[in-house]
């Protein structure tokens, strides 16, 4: 699949009844979702002149992830970004809201990166949106909550990167908000990796499966 694809397929998921489309993005950490998600809304809106007359959005799992306060609640603060660290029926009802409700703007939390904490009302969708890309890690678990949420995506794509690339990526991201070099590794190694594994194995339930390394040498 070429970038030009990509766009086309996302174009011709529109719900010709009014509705909203959901196109999901999944993918192991530091793969490149967002990336691609920002690239995609780009190019789609790109012969829109405002924010509001956009007919993309791009709603991020990330705004998902359960406060440090409820985490330390759980004993979950040191699994932060293992699935049962992000409120998923809540994810899911938020997607199936965007689906049919187009009369007025729908907010999704998002996530803030230095403070690390979700915070609602961050990501407006107006009522021109006519598809919405959501990426997140869990879109294709097997679980209570992410099965929920999977029914509400029209098309779950999957993002295949070079994992000593995407280690590389996500070791230099975690030092550039903040953290040591030895807490950077360590987390790769013992969450993010963690991680990985869970989701590598969802691959085979995706609609497409998109390579980035092919994309990025375009
Ligand atoms: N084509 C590219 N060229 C250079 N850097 C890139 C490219 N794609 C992604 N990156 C970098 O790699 C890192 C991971 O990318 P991105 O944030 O898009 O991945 P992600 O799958 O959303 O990660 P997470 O699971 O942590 O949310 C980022 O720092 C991003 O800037
Ligand atoms: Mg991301």
């Amino acid at each position: 699949m070429t970038l030009p694809e990509l766009l086309e397929r996302a174009s011709s998921l529109a719900d010709a009844r009014g509705g909203r489309a959901v196109i999901g993005i999944v993918g192991a950490p530091g793969s490149g979702k967002t990336t691609l998600a920002e690239a995609l809304v780009r190019e789609l809106n790109a012969v829109w002149e405002a924010p509001e007359e956009s007919s993309f959005a791009h709603v991020p799992m990330d705004g998902f992830h359960l406060s440090d306060a409820e985490l330390t609640r759980l004993g979950l603060l040191d699994r932060k970004g293992a699935p049962e660290t992000f409120d998923a029926y809540g994810y899911a009802a938020l997607l199936a809201r965007l689906r049919i409700e187009r009369g007025h703007v729908v907010y999704a939390p998002g996530f803030e990166r230095v403070l690390e904490q979700p915070i609602a009302g961050t990501v407006p969708v107006f009522p021109a949106a006519e598809t919405v890309i959501t990426e997140g890690n869990y879109l294709l678990l097997d679980r209570p909550g992410w099965r929920e949420v999977r029914q509400q995506c029209t098309e779950v794509w999957y993002c295949q990167q070079d994992d000593a690339l995407r280690i590389k990526r996500l070791t230099e991201r975690h030092l550039r908000f903040g953290k040591t070099p030895e807490t950077a590794e360590a987390w790769v190694r013992e969450v993010d990796e963690r991680n990985a594994e869970l989701i590598r194995a969802t691959r085979d339930r995706a609609d497409l499966v998109v390579d980035l390394e092919s994309i990025a040498a375009e």
